[in-house]
């Protein structure tokens, strides 16, 4: 035997050890087989790739012509106004939050439950920056509905350190979380069942970070099974922003940096 098929004898002897004492000593209840599976898992896949923007790039000859809507999958509080700013000043009209009168959380609910297509509903716009009104997820809920309509859109993806998010969602709107807590927007998400969050998750910032790794998973298997979408991931945090997106969407770097203006950010300039 060579050395390589020693080690893997005696690495599966020890794992068939260890399933054994858990099995014998403890109940096998569901924790226990959850904390298998994670065991499994773990071993596998980096647990933090979930939390940081792979960087990739498209290759040269779609840099702006990425096929239109430009659709925001990312998270409320996450760069949505920056992403807003930067496609006006590019020239494109653009959703954000509100869709026309309405809110495009409650159009786009409307428009699925009668069978309509949701972005052509809500306005036909070349961006949809923030869909979700923080309660209500059509980035989560309606993945699919969005690629029968449109096989071609063009996703986004933010991506933001989860302590600083969480601190934004917790203050959010200001002065809320001393005056009306349960208008506050983490509040909100508690309250609301989304998928991912259901009613009663929300009370700290690891049951969002777990809710964010499993929405970015899911939107990298969805865009995998559907790769007739880019999927342009992006760290709102990361300096360089505004000169890779301009050069991927055709717009001036200058139409980013609004961000920047963010007072935390502000010492960076
Ligand atoms: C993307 O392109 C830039 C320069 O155009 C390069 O510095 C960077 O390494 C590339 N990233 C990847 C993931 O290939
Ligand atoms: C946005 O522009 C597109 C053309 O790119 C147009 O079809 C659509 O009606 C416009 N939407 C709004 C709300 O102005
Ligand atoms: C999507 O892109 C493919 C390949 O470029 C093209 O053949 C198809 O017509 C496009 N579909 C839509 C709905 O734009
Ligand atoms: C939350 O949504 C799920 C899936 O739509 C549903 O099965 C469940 O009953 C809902 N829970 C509550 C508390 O409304």
């Amino acid at each position: 035997m060579s050395n390589r098929s020693i080690a893997v004898f005696f690495v599966a002897v020890a794992s068939l050890l260890a399933l054994k004492r858990v099995l014998l000593q403890q109940p096998m209840d569901n924790r226990d087989a959850v904390y298998i599976v994670d065991a499994v898992v773990t071993r596998h896949q980096d647990p933090s790739e979930c939390f940081h923007a792979k960087k990739h790039n498209i290759t040269k000859h779609r840099y702006g012509l990425l096929p239109k809507p430009f659709i925001n999958l990312g998270m409320p509080k996450m760069g949505s106004s920056s992403l807003q700013t930067f496609f006006t000043c590019g020239d494109y009209n653009s959703s954000h939050y509100e869709c026309g009168k309405e809110l495009c959380a409650d159009c786009m609910k409307r428009a699925v439950s009668n069978s309509n297509s949701p972005l052509s509903s809500c306005g036909g716009f070349d961006a949809f920056v923030q869909m979700d009104d923080g309660s209500f997820f059509p980035q989560i809920e309606y993945l699919n509905e969005i690629h029968e309509e449109s096989p071609n859109a063009t996703f986004l993806l933010t991506f933001r350190g989860m302590d600083g998010w969480y601190r934004s969602i917790s203050h959010w709107p200001p002065n809320a979380d001393t005056t009306n807590p349960p208008l506050v927007m983490s509040n909100r998400m508690k309250r609301a069942n989304i998928t991912g969050l259901p009613s009663g998750v929300g009370n700290n910032v690891n049951e969002f970070s777990q809710w964010f790794c499993s929405h970015v998973n899911n939107v990298r298997d969805f865009v995998k099974r559907h790769p007739s979408h880019a999927l342009i991931e992006i760290d709102i945090e990361d300096r360089n922003v505004g000169e890779r997106l301009g050069k991927f969407f055709g717009i001036r770097d200058a139409c980013w940096g609004h961000a920047n203006k963010n007072p935390g950010l502000s010492g960076r300039n």
